[in-house]
């Protein structure tokens, strides 16, 4: 949870008190998270949550984060990452995944683009810091 915290702090902060809201997401044991680590250091995160209990959104979930320490990027930890949260997701019945993610966050939108995420839908003033965002979602067919 304190290294979550840490991170976000970093790397969201600009967007609202996610260094909050995720260790909160986290530990209320509704995520699955996944840390990237090498040599028992991490070195970034993913989070999902299931977007509802209803059979149709059951089998939806958000990618609410991803981060990877800034000293670490462009290294190829994003991707890894992300292949890894989608199988996480596969396994467990989830069949959509859907993210936001800031319209001005370029490497954001870079890495969902490669993966296959396609915008669906942009929000104005979606951030508590005032930026607007994409929906994106991806249909997930990975094993
Ligand atoms: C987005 C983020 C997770 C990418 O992590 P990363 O480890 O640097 O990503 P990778 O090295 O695996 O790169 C994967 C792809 O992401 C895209 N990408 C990464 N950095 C990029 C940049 N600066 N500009 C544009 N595209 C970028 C590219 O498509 C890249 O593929 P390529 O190397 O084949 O061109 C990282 O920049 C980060 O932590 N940012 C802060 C948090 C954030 O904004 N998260 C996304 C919204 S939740």
């Amino acid at each position: 949870m304190d290294y979550i915290r840490g991170l976000s702090k970093t790397a969201f902060q600009e967007y609202g008190p996610y260094e909050d809201m995720l260790p909160d997401w986290f530990m209320a044991g509704i995520t699955v998270t996944l840390l990237a680590v090498v040599e028992e250091h991490p070195l970034g995160f993913a989070m999902i949550r299931r977007l509802g209990r209803e059979s149709r959104l059951h089998r939806v979930s958000e990618l609410l984060a991803i981060a990877v320490e800034p000293a670490q990027r462009k290294r190829g930890i994003g991707d890894l990452l992300l292949n890894e949260i989608q199988k996480a997701a596969h396994r467990t019945g989830v069949e959509t995944l859907v993210l936001h993610t800031a319209i001005e966050n370029m490497p954001g939108r870079g890495l969902f683009k490669k993966h296959g995420f396609i915008l669906l839908d942009t929000r104005s003033n979606f951030y508590p810091g005032g930026q607007d965002a994409m929906m994106m979602y991806k249909d997930i067919d990975t094993g």
